[in-house]
């Protein structure tokens, strides 16, 4: 056989993977083969395979005559949108997607070569974990892979997507990662399975509810998004990195936008309820806000009194950190803390600007919060916004109470600009709170115990529940009125687009885990 020849059957084995049956298989269960969704990630005809010759070094157990070309997975480089990528898809055909040494090798490469040039490293992981057969090696190659995930973070973008059955090791490399996206029904993510589970604890539960995509991104919090299949996965990937840069010496890229740069809009005066306990849906004022209504919502299910996500301001990349008035009144919560401070933190490691819109009535109450650590993880979402040195926009729409207001980038935190809608309020705790605290004697000893609270009440919510007191301390850099929102924070932002700002030097800080 001549070498070409040799060369084309080679190829050729490596693209059929672990064989037609498998691969039918992974067509029943409504997924893409690795190679489709490698082909589906990249623009057409831009990617680059790496190591597509590699086999296993394994001769025990039989694997000796089980070799294929490639071991697994798929890794190499193309573009997304015109701008380079590297990315790696495990073949679930293949050993069950499973880690061995050699496929460990072949992901570090690319890994390597993603930070060396500055480019984004996304993983379509589809994988039953370490590769049994290989023990320590593959066990080995896992701890190479988590290691680089870790140099790599806040070098260059990390994102995951789960794409099949995920166990063991195959989960730890994308906790590391910036973003999981996962697809709904067919994915799923667990350190021990059910049956493990069964045996250890004897606890029922399905691989669904276990570890499914909505198991993870409404309740523990590890995924980020979640898809309908493997086509809106990848997509949701392309979109995603459209928002961020290649690397954290880079900008992020700009949109073109036919959003008139100084559109007002009228119906935002009436957003805000008259009544201060009366909910809004602070989607409402976001997609109003930003460029075409174009809202890429991160943790879309996961502690929903905080909403996070990227959009464009002017053309701009900014990341938005925003209280949900309609959910637990907007309170921060244990899981609204760590899902905020987590995004800050990408944001201001990727030079994403931040713009913060408040409305938040304090810290949630609740012996449950206090057992489960809201003070170690509030401290979380103060830490990232302190530390944070990217542009920092905030508006306070309605409340900034307490606590909550330092928090929430308040200008103390050395945020650039500060505005306030005239119906805020900034105090340190709600007017009837303050009355019960300050009062609590004389309430009781009132004739008409109702009526002096609601005298006191109102006294104290002239003197405290607007803007105008932290407006004369210069704490609000300005009270904005409500259709003007766009106008003032484009224009904020534009005159952000030089800053400097460095914290002391140091190894790193030690944020409150
Ligand atoms: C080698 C594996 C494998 C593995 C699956 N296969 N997992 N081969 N090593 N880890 C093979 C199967 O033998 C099978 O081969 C094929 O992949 C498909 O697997 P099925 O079981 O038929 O598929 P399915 O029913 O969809 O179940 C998928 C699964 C299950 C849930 C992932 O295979 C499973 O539980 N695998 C083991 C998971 C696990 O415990 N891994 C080790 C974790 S420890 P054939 O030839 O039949 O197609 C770990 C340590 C790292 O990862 C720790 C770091 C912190």
């Amino acid at each position: 056989m001549d070498h070409l020849k040799q060369l084309e059957a080679l190829e050729r084995q490596a693209e059929l993977g672990g064989g037609e049956d498998r691969l039918k298989r992974q067509r029943d269960a409504g997924k893409l083969s690795a190679r489709e969704r490698i082909e589906l990630l990249f623009d057409p005809g831009t990617f680059e395979e790496t190591d597509k010759l590699v086999t296993h070094r394994c001769r025990d157990f039989g694997m000796d005559e089980q070799l294929i070309p490639g071991d697994g997975v798929i890794a190499g480089h193309g573009r997304v949108d015109g701008r380079p990528v590297y990315a790696f898809a495990q073949d679930f055909t293949v050993f069950g997607g499973s880690l061995s040494e050699t496929n460990a090798e072949k992901i570090v490469k690319v890994m390597e070569l993603a930070m060396k040039m500055g480019a984004p490293m996304v993983g379509l992981n589809d994988s039953g974990g370490a590769r049994i057969q290989e023990g320590v090696l593959s066990l080995g190659g896992y701890a190479d892979i988590f290691l680089l995930n870790t140099l790599a973070s806040g070098v260059i973008p990390q994102i995951s997507a789960i794409m099949g059955p995920c166990a063991g090791g195959a989960v730890y490399s994308p906790a590391i990662t910036d973003f999981n996206i996962m697809v709904e029904g067919s994915s799923y993510m667990f350190v021990t399975g059910p049956d493990v589970i069964k045996t250890v604890t004897h606890e029922d539960v399905t691989k669904e509810d276990l570890g499914g995509a909505m198991a993870h991104n409404a309740t523990s919090g590890v995924a980020h998004f979640m898809a309908d299949d493997d086509r809106g996965c990848i997509r949701a990937i392309r979109d995603l990195l459209g928002y961020l840069p290649s690397n954290n010496l880079d900008e992020p890229p700009a949109r073109e936008t036919s959003d008139p740069l100084d559109r007002e809009d009228v119906a935002l005066d009436a957003l805000i309820p008259d009544q201060p306990n009366q909910p809004y849906d602070m989607h409402d004022l976001i997609r109003t806000v930003v460029d075409d209504g174009a809202f890429l919502e991160v943790h879309q299910h996961y502690a929903l009194n905080i909403i996070v996500g990227f959009a464009h301001l002017g053309g701009k990349s900014v990341g938005i950190v925003a209280n949900q008035p309609s959910v637990l009144a907007g309170c921060l919560d244990i899981d609204a803390s760590v899902k905020g401070a987590r995004f800050v933190r990408f944001c201001d490691a990727f030079n994403i600007p931040l713009i913060v819109f408040e409305d938040v009535p304090g810290f949630l109450p609740g012996v449950r919060q206090e057992h489960g650590g809201i003070i170690r993880h509030g401290a979380k979402l103060l830490y990232a916004f302190a530390e944070a040195t990217v542009p920092k926009i905030t508006l306070i729409t309605r409340k900034a109470y307490g606590g909550a207001y330092c928090v929430m980038a308040s200008k103390h935190l050395r945020t650039d600009f500060n505005y306030a809608y005239p119906q805020a309020e900034i105090a340190v705790m709600g007017s009837e709170g303050a009355v019960n605290v300050l009062y609590r004697r004389e309430i009781e000893q009132a004739p008409d115990p109702a009526a002096f609270r609601a005298e006191k009440t109102a006294e104290f919510r002239e003197k405290f529940a607007n803007p105008f007191v932290a407006a004369s301390r210069g704490f609000i850099d300005e009270v904005i009125r409500p259709r003007e929102t766009r106008t003032k924070l484009i224009a904020a932002l534009a005159s952000t687009a030089n800053k400097r700002e460095k914290n002391p030097p140091k190894k790193h800080g030690n944020i409150p885990l």
